[in-house]
């Protein structure tokens, strides 16, 4: 039987087809651009945009366990081709944030939360995974950081409880393998809570340089974001940091209570990562 992977070239995706490959199981590894896929030897992969009908069926064919990225565009769609083609079993890689009070109207939460909705009212048995922010987040400072610039941030103070991708990996894995986790919702964070000011000097200590940090207005935010992302996904995120500027986030045992050991730290994923830090 073949496990479907979406979103292969996220660092989640690509983590999960590893760990099932190595583990003697079939992969299909679904990506938007299968062309940019580097997956290994004996992955079979194949062209699939979430938010498109097209290559529904050729993905699910044969299917029964499938790995999700949220894509609320086609979700209906999906869900359907899915039933149809007899999947049992959906692991999602949702968001800690439709557990928000106005999740139903963020649109960050809602594009997670919105998928969720769908796959519960399926037929579909689903495993909901809700991660806080991600640790490789931080790769959005290489720029800066590997020019020697200033990173800028509006809320440096913001704390997050960063997870290691891989963490979530592992947790999927297990989701997508057993049956200990079928059906149930689960709120992923890393072991400590950290502001970003933080992470940077942690990122400080390990490249061995100093990295200055210079704080935005709100409105300077905005208008550098906007350049990536939508107004409305950018105030989204500037509200996330302005309330999580007042203490400490919240921290869930789950990783360790899962697989029996300590989650992966910051300073993992920074050692793992420093390179990144030094090319630009
Ligand atoms: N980042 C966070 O802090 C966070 C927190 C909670 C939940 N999440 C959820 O997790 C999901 C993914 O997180 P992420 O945003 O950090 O990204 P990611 O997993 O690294 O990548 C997201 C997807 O973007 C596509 N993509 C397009 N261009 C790419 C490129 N050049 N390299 C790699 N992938 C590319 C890939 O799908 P294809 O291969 O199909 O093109 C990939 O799976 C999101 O849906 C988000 O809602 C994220």
């Amino acid at each position: 039987m073949t496990l479907l992977v979406t979103g292969a070239r996220g660092k989640v995706g690509r983590a999960v087809i590893g760990r099932l490959h190595s583990a003697g199981l079939t992969v299909r590894a679904a990506s938007g651009t299968p062309a940019e896929l580097a997956v290994p030897k004996g992955v079979e992969t194949i062209e699939l945009a979430l938010d498109r009908p097209e290559g529904l069926d050729a993905a699910f064919h044969g299917v029964r366990q499938v790995f999700l990225y949220p894509q609320p565009s086609g979700i209906h769609e999906l869900v359907k081709a899915a039933e149809e083609a007899g999947v049992k079993h959906v692991v999602l890689l949702s968001s800690s944030s439709v557990l928000g009070p106005d999740a139903e109207d963020d649109p960050l939460a809602s594009h997670s939360l919105r998928v969720e909705h769908a796959l519960a009212a399926s037929a579909l048995t689903c495993t909901f995974l809700r991660p806080d922010a991600f640790a490789s987040n931080s790769l959005g400072w290489t720029r800066s950081i590997g020019r020697s610039l200033p990173v800028q941030l509006a809320y440096p103070d913001a704390h997050t409880a960063p997870i290691h991708p891989e963490d979530i990996a592992d947790i999927a894995v297990e989701a997508l393998t057993g049956t200990s986790l079928t059906g149930r919702s689960l709120t992923l964070t890393g072991p400590e809570s950290l502001t970003f000011r933080e992470q940077l000097a942690l990122l400080s200590e390990v490249l061995g340089r100093d990295i200055p940090v210079e704080r935005l207005t709100r409105a300077e935010a905005e208008q550098q974001m906007g350049a990536y992302a939508p107004a409305s996904v950018v105030s989204s995120l500037l509200d996330l940091w302005e309330a999580a500027d007042h203490g400490p986030a919240a921290i869930a045992d789950t990783v360790e209570t899962l697989l029996g050991r300590p989650a992966r730290t910051y300073r993992q994923w920074a050692r793992e990562n420093a390179p990144a830090f030094t090319r630009h």
